[in-house]
């Protein structure tokens, strides 16, 4: 089995659908092991202990950028974790933490990137008045929301859509391409050549393209 460990800040509503996808065997050889968070009170906690996984909370507070990561990287390889997930995790990680973990953090962002990098990517989106609109699951380097990209998903952009509908109608791709994402990982069918991820065999995600007119007109 994988080891995969999730990191998250807030609501977890991407950690919820891992973990469902774990118990509905459709993770392939991914086992979630320890869910960890920077926010005592993040609501994604509450739903890995639903889940009976392992929680740790490392707090920021007196820890310097490099001594966070160096901590969190200790702990995750005293779990002999495989893979790290970054599901709404608030933080930017420092060489220090990647280092540990080479080609092996996967995030998840709303937005087709490299489009829309950084905080509010749906906002941004609604502002340039794009008519796709999705989300992007990539591995993680040094250089924020600009790894490479392992698996992407598109959804229309309506014309009355407000921030909440149209990160909504993403989300709901995120649940379908994260866990995707961390199954092809599972099994060896991810590897990185010139910055760019080849696949192995084929990928079926119901919704992955949406082949939606976007506007009324
Ligand atoms: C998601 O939109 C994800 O793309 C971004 O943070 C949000 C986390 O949502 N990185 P949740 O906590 O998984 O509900």
């Amino acid at each position: 089995m994988l080891s995969v460990a999730v990191l998250a800040s807030g609501r977890g509503t991407n950690l919820r659908a891992l973990l469902e996808a774990e118990q509905g065997d459709r993770l392939g050889p991914a086992s979630i092991e320890v869910v960890v968070s920077d926010q005592d009170d993040a609501r994604a906690l509450e739903r890995a202990r639903h889940f009976d996984v392992e929680t740790m909370v490392l707090d920021p507070d007196g820890r310097d950028r490099e001594a966070y990561d160096a901590e969190l990287a200790d702990a995750l390889e005293d779990r002999d974790v495989d893979l790290v997930v970054l599901a709404g995790f608030m933080r930017i990680l420092t060489s220090t933490f990647l280092s540990a973990f080479p080609q092996r953090v996967i995030n998840i962002h709303p937005a087709l990137l490299p489009s829309f990098r950084g905080t509010d990517a749906q906002h941004q989106a609604l502002d340039a008045g794009v008519r796709v609109a999705g989300a992007t699951t990539h591995f993680v380097t040094e250089e924020v929301d600009a790894g490479p990209i392992i698996l992407q998903s598109a959804v229309p952009v309506r014309p009355d859509d407000d921030r909440e509908q149209l990160s909504q109608r993403i989300l709901a791709t995120e649940h379908e391409i994260l866990p995707a994402s961390v199954r092809l990982f599972a099994e060896g069918r991810l590897s990185i050549e010139d910055g760019r991820v080849h696949i192995k065999g084929d990928v079926d995600i119901e919704g992955r393209i949406v082949p939606e007119v976007a506007d009324d007109g």
